[in-house]
């Protein structure tokens, strides 16, 4: 018995990770091996609907001598955008779903992604599914998402080097990495990299304490490096840098960091500041991210042949599983809880991550 041919679209949308082409890999090959679909590129996200374009994806991957690059290749062959006011232009989109002779939709996205894709699901009765992905992890409902390992791992790999170059020199080294509004790669890299101080968007942090950090970690432990992780929406409670993203100093959090601690450090004080920026999104995914995006590719898939619609692929528990939606979306963002047991785990190794004050075990291990 010969099955129905579909012909399924997959896009990429938002800001790029490692691990989007793993997903794209999985969907080919079992919706190619296991259903005998067809499946298109989109390129550009939504874009790509709209010029009506699309790319035949084949299960050989792109190189003609058999060799498939996909599981192990950064970024998305497929581009992306994160900007654009897509719902403006429903129905030329929809025009574009229309002409390409779509059946079904899976789009890797992050949370402004799948509320998009989702949004427009809904308005043009399309079978979508959405595949979670972003560096930031800020996603509901999911235990684990596309590229936030891998990023994990480059920070922590950068953390490894510039401990090494910041003892040398007895100086503070500031590190700032990507998360606006989430703090779980500075929380997750920080602790796995050995940070003495993580300031998160969601604990307000006071510089007075992270000073008097800084100086217990020398005066009582011979510290005289440290190492301070910070994620780029970091706030004070009061400070002015406490503004929307276009009210802060254009010099990043890093920098103006970097000036807070000299001003108000008691003893002179050597600082550097590393922003990491998009090394963060690129290279090849991690071992772990390439797992997720094939268990959760192969799932997506399996969810459009049983006919589901507007489902998230989830990691719940060691599995994958599908969550409508409209709960991720009602859900969004996943922030760092303050007393989660991960910001407990770093206060009681002694690192400063925000209010309240804590330097347990240091202030309490009080010696004559
Ligand atoms: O949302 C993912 C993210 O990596 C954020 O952490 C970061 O603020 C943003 O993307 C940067 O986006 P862009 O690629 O537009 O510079």
């Amino acid at each position: 018995m010969t099955k129905p041919q579909k012909k399924l679209g997959i896009l990429t949308s938002g800001g790029d990770c490692p691990g989007l082409n793993s997903v794209i890999r999985a969907v080919i090959n079992h919706a190619v091996l296991t259903y005998g679909w067809q499946v298109l590129g989109i390129p550009y996200a939504t874009q790509g609907l709209l010029d009506q374009k699309a790319i035949p994806l084949s299960i050989h991957g792109l190189d003609l001598r058999g060799i498939d690059p996909l599981i192990n290749m950064g970024g998305t062959i497929l581009g992306t955008i994160n900007r654009g006011d897509t719902l403006a232009h429903f129905d030329q989109i929809q025009a574009g779903y229309q002409a390409l002779g779509l059946d079904a939709l899976i789009g890797i996205g992050g949370d402004g992604s799948l509320a998009i894709l989702n949004h427009l699901a809904n308005q043009g009765s399309w079978q979508f599914i959405g595949v979670p992905k972003t560096i930031d992890n800020d996603i509901a409902l999911t235990e684990r998402v596309v590229g936030f390992d891998t990023a994990v791992n480059t920070i922590t790999d950068a953390l490894n080097r510039l401990t090494f170059t910041a003892s040398s020199h007895d100086r503070v080294m500031i590190v700032e990495v990507m998360g606006r509004e989430a703090g779980h790669l500075a929380l997750h890299a920080g602790i796995a990299g050995g940070a003495d101080v993580i300031l998160m968007p969601e604990i307000p942090y006071a510089i007075q304490d992270v000073c008097r950090h800084l100086t217990e970690l020398r005066d009582r432990w011979g510290r005289r490096f440290a190492i301070i992780v910070v994620a780029e929406g970091a706030k004070t409670a009061t400070d002015s840098h406490d503004q929307q993203p276009d009210q802060r100093p254009s010099c990043g959090i890093g920098q103006y960091l970097a000036s807070e601690i000299i001003s108000c450090s008691a003893y002179p004080v050597d600082v550097r500041v590393s922003m990491l920026g998009h090394i963060q999104r690129g290279g090849i995914p991690s071992a772990l991210d390439r797992l997720i995006a094939t268990a959760f590719g192969k799932v997506a898939v399996d969810l459009i042949a049983q006919g589901q619609s507007k489902q998230m692929v989830a990691w719940q528990s060691g599995q994958v599983v599908a969550v409508p939606l409209e709960a991720v979306i009602a859900a969004n963002p996943l922030l760092v809880t303050p007393d989660s047991q991960l910001v407990q785990t770093a206060r009681a190794l002694g690192i400063y991550v925000g209010s309240p004050a804590h330097f347990s075990p240091i202030v309490l291990d009080k010696e004559e």
